[in-house]
């Protein structure tokens, strides 16, 4: 299989106005093939939109380098570009213009005009499924709309590639369904190429050929979803979302004790989700077994005994989420 994209050693260190400094992105090594759908996942600040930027040409790598079709992105950016889209995780379209507006506005900048440009502009406004709202400013779009109309100027040159930096994040659940699905069509229908990153498991097992877990800067895994469920084995993933009383050490050793066919226990405590300290996650208690069903009533029964409220429970199936399970210890979350 031909490689689309080719990166080598990708680093990113980022200084900060104080002296500080953060490394984004550390040496990051990855090859997609051409015609597939590949998948960064990874928790808010894993450093996707880092590395899709040194890919797209946005930032200059720190070291490194990312090869497009042959083509170098640091020595040889306009070719290279040439022959990608890129879709920014921020809408970047004129709110005062209306779709057609921005899309004939965009293909100008990309060199296009004419009758030419008003033509692939009528086509992807129809691919976009807004041909009857065209007319309309922007400003006037749901979330979802914006998200499609930024999606077509990232294809109005005709890429082999495109880049799409979390396209369903704050958008309703029938524009992300639509969204999806146009992200298949792309690969099925065009035969296109398409980098996609997302924090959301669910997303990245329906659309991706294969996946790069990323975490801290670093792709911890990456392979189809076959090849990285297996490093997990076939053991079940028992969750269970619990009140907020104490979780102790003894109390996780006494499961993995007791509770036959599990072989480890992790807890992640409640995590804050806002600064001001208003929403958190529900703390969560996970266990790994190899018959969960059977294991399931024991566990219940020690918490039951520890006087710990069981929210929910959910048993799963080797996921991608248990594998970043497995690799951090912390689960994947919004
Ligand atoms: N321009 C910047 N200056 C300084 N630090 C930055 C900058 N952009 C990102 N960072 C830091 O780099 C790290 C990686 O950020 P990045 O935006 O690449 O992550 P992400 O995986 O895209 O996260 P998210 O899911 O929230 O979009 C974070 O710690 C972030 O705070
Ligand atoms: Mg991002």
């Amino acid at each position: 299989m031909q490689a689309m994209v080719q990166t080598q050693n990708l680093r990113k260190t980022y200084k900060h106005a104080d002296g500080t400094s953060i490394e984004a992105v550390k040496g990051v090594d990855l090859e997609i093939h051409q015609g597939e759908i590949f998948s960064l996942l990874g928790p808010n600040g894993a450093g996707k939109t880092t590395t899709i930027s040194m890919i797209s040409g946005l930032l200059t790598p720190t070291t490194g380098d990312a090869v497009i079709g042959g083509y170098s992105i640091t020595k040889q950016p306009l070719e290279a570009k040439r022959l990608m889209g890129f879709v920014p995780q921020e809408i970047a379209l004129y709110p005062e213009l209306s779709a057609r507006q921005n899309l004939l506005f965009f293909g100008k900048m990309y060199a296009m005009g004419g009758k030419a440009l008003n033509q692939r502009v009528d086509e992807l406004l129809e691919f976009i499924d807004l041909a009857d709202r065209q007319n309309n400013r922007i400003d006037t779009f749901s979330g979802g709309m914006k998200r499609r109309v930024n999606i077509a100027v990232g294809l109005l040159h005709r890429p082999q590639l495109i880049y799409m930096d979390e396209p369903t994040v704050g958008i309703d659940p029938q524009s992300r369904r639509r969204i999806l699905d146009t992200v298949k069509q792309l690969r099925d229908e065009y035969g296109m190429t398409v980098l996609y990153t997302t924090h959301l498991m669910e997303e990245a097992q329906e659309l991706s050929d294969r996946v790069g877990i990323m975490d801290h800067g670093a792709i911890i895994a990456m392979g189809t979803q076959g090849e990285l469920t297996q490093q997990v084995g076939e053991e079940d993933r028992l969750e269970f979302t619990i009140g907020a009383q104490t979780v102790t050490d003894e109390l996780i050793e006494r499961i993995q004790n007791k509770a036959t066919a599990v072989t480890r226990v992790l807890y992640n405590p409640p995590e804050q989700l806002s600064e001001e300290g208003s929403e958190s996650t529900p703390a969560r208690l996970i266990a790994f077994a190899k018959r969960g069903r059977t294991a399931l009533p024991l566990i219940i029964q020690i918490l039951d005994a520890a006087g710990i409220e069981i929210q929910s429970v959910a048993v799963r199936e080797p996921d991608l989420e248990a594998v970043f399970l497995a690799l951090t210890g912390r689960a994947l979350r919004d």
